[in-house]
């Protein structure tokens, strides 16, 4: 088979296409309807096929004979420990949990909070709230309670399902105060918290609300798979948008189960019973996807890492796990390995392991620079895979069939469209472009199995976001290029979203946040260049009328602010006073200009601008403390 035939019969024939791939899963009743239309007027994959997600994931295997495999290895350098799951071991502590979950009345469509750190549990939360066709909304333990408080109040759970602590790298973070502290500023309030005691940290637990996890389970009954519907709802994953509130990316069940089966094989290339890492967080979509349930659907050993590639214990983390469990194919952040290369560039702790059985690298979540890309080539030897997609997405958009045919890669391209995606150029009229031009990179609907058919509670949001300013296409927000052949090239973001270190923030979020200082008239946050992390967030603030202050200890109070709303995630370390923000007459400040001075651009001036001395004079600033990447 060739990418060509595959993607061809995917894009003239799609529900023959998805048809097929769909019958490669154990559906309790096979669809019938395998394209439809919702009640929104949305496509709709497999809706009235009837299936559990975790049982295609576990009991499934063990019924099949692979229950003595093992399913997740957990490998914590961090707590210097290690441990395996077998497929039998796994689907009865997911039972067990999710009877848990039942006595404190969770029920299929009720919704779980999961905020934990890198541990087999947080696994076993996700899959038995999938048991019981309830939704799960994991949220990264590196956000702050505010960000948390905000994703309870969206997402109103019935149960939240923490730990004592999360461990970055030699650093115990206390997670309960956080979590109450999330509680206590949300409006709504869970009927229970289940909290897993980890050594390093005993949490106080709340008498009436909180629970232990161990005593949970020790007097739980296991509990069924409740079959639920292809399209309902399997989780709510919240992601940065243009504005504070962050959008809820809602994830069917049936459309999400095929496409990452059929990814495992066709676009990474593993079979059942090999091992698989990605080296990602619970709390990203790529750990949803390739952390839990693609490897998992698949009947793949999954790897939970709770590490860094670099310092826990050194920058020969990755290539000592891929050894040490015969990982065939990992994939990681760019960063990941931007990191390795720091403290390691001639790769010296490389040489100490055996990666024989390593055949490829998939890099994804920020753009792959070539740097990056040649330095891991030459040091490993191996295929470097770059692949594109998106929280929305849910799996690759871009990438390579390493398991159909696999194209020469160009640097700093993603390759092919994926079966399913058709990609289109647009220019701002919403016009498709011809080859080689970059416009709006957007995706001609129907969509493929496994995309967001909404936002949690709010189509309307997802309506304006994403289908309404060209009809018939999802604008991806993402700019880009085709090349004359066929090679899709992403260049970064439309709008006011970043990538730090691979996690996706929104500077719309960090304004708001800035701007609330009583010393501040108002700010633009932009992403700049960095060299470890791709980019990191500056603000440029401007202040009120007469204020006079020392811009150092200002700029220490909004560090603190955005660290104490969002998150040390955030990596919101600069504010610089500026005495002017270019602007349009009507007032709006010119970001998207910002944005491509930062990024070493040439940009238009427009016709609408206010002053545009305003501009030389920031473009100067930027320069002089060194903001600009030199392209
Ligand atoms: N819980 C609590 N805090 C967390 C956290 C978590 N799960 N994850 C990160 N943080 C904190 C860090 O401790 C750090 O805090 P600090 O400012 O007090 O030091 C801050 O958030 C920033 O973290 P990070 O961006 O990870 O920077 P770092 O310097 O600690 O590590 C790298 C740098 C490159 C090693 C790290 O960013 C990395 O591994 N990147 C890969 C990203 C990735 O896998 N992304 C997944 C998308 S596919
Ligand atoms: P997230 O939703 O966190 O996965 O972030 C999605 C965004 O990350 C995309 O819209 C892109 O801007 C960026 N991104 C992800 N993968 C790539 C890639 N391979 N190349 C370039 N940008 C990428």
């Amino acid at each position: 088979m060739s990418w060509k035939a595959e993607y061809t019969a995917s894009i003239e024939h799609p529900e023959t296409f998805w048809a097929s791939k769909a019958a490669d899963l154990p559906w309790y009743k096979s669809p019938q309807q395998i394209l439809s239309k919702d009640e929104n007027g949305i496509d709709r994959w497999f809706a009235d096929g009837e299936m559990n997600t975790a049982y295609m994931a576990l009991d499934y295997h063990v019924e099949q004979g692979r229950g003595e495999q093992t399913a997740i290895i957990y490998d914590s350098p961090v707590t210097d420990s290690k441990c395996r799951y077998t497929y039998s071991e796994l689907r009865d502590l997911v039972a067990r949990f999710a009877g848990v979950l039942k006595q404190q009345g969770v029920d299929k469509g009720d919704r779980v909070v999961i905020y934990m750190p890198m541990v087999p549990e947080a696994l076993i939360a996700m899959l038995a709230v999938a048991r019981l066709g309830a939704i799960h909304s994991v949220v990264f333990g590196g956000f702050a309670p505010h960000e948390l408080a905000v994703r309870i109040d969206d997402a109103e759970p019935k149960v939240i399902v923490s730990a004592s602590c999360g461990i970055e790298i030699s650093k115990v973070i206390a997670y309960k105060p956080m979590l109450d502290e999330a509680i206590s500023l949300a409006a709504h309030k869970p009927d229970a918290c289940i909290i897993l005691q980890r050594p390093q940290v005993t949490a106080e637990l709340q008498p009436g609300r909180d629970l232990d996890w161990q005593e949970a389970m020790a007097s739980a009954e296991p509990a069924d798979c409740v079959p639920v519907k292809g399209s309902d709802p399997l989780y709510v994953l919240y992601t940065s948008g243009t504005t504070g509130k962050p959008k809820g990316v809602v994830r069917d069940n049936g459309g999400h189960a095929v496409a990452l089966k059929y990814s495992m094989k066709a676009i990474y290339n593993i079979e059942p019973g090999e091992v698989f890492w990605a080296a990602s967080d619970v709390g990203w979509v790529v750990g949803h996807s390739y952390i839990v349930y693609a490897p998992l659907l698949a009947g793949c050993t999954t790897i939970v890492y709770e590490g860094k590639p670099v310092r826990t214990p050194d920058a020969g983390a990755f290539w000592r796990v891929c050894a040490e469990y015969g990982v065939k194919a990992v994939f990681a952040a760019p960063t990941a390995f931007r990191a390795i290369k720091k403290e390691d560039p001639e790769a010296l702790e490389l040489a100490k392991y055996d990666l024989s059985r390593l055949e490829c690298i998939f890099m994804a979540g920020e753009r792959l620079d070539p740097p990056t890309y040649h330095w891991t080539v030459e040091k490993t030897g191996k295929p470097v895979i770059d692949h594109w997609w998106q929280t929305e997405t849910g799996w690759a958009i871009c990438g390579n069939l390493t398991g159909i045919e696999r194209k020469e890669t160009k640097p700093g391209s993603s390759t092919l469209p994926i079966p399913g995606y058709n990609i289109c150029i647009l220019d701002p009229a919403g016009v498709e472009l011809p080859t080689g031009e970059q416009g709006s990179i957007a995706l001609k609907l129907p969509l493929p199995p496994g995309c967001l058919p909404t936002v949690w509670g709010d189509f309307e949001r997802f309506r304006s976001g994403y289908l309404s300013e060209c009809p018939g296409y999802y604008i991806t927000g993402d700019g880009g290029y085709i090349d004359e052949e066929g090679y899709v090239f992403i260049m970064g973001r439309t709008d006011d979203v970043i990538n730090v270190a691979g996690h996706r923030l929104s500077t719309g979020e960090m304004e708001e946040i800035v701007a609330s200082h009583p010393a501040v008239a108002e700010c633009a946050v932009i992403g700049v260049g960095d060299a470890l992390k791709g980019q990191v967030p500056v603000g440029l603030v401007l202040l009120k009328n007469g204020v006079e202050l020392d811009e150092s200890s200002l700029e220490k109070e909004l560090v603190a602010m955005v660290r104490k709303e969002i998150g040390p995630i955030a990596c919101f370390n600069r504010a610089i006073v500026v005495q002017r923000l270019p602007k349009t007459r009507s007032g709006k400040i010119l970001r998207k200009i910002l944005r491509q001075i930062a990024d070493g651009k040439s940009y238009n001036v427009p016709s609408t601008i206010d002053d545009p001395a305003s501009l030389s004079e920031i473009e100067q600033i930027m320069d002089g403390q060194g903001l600009i990447t030199q392209s």
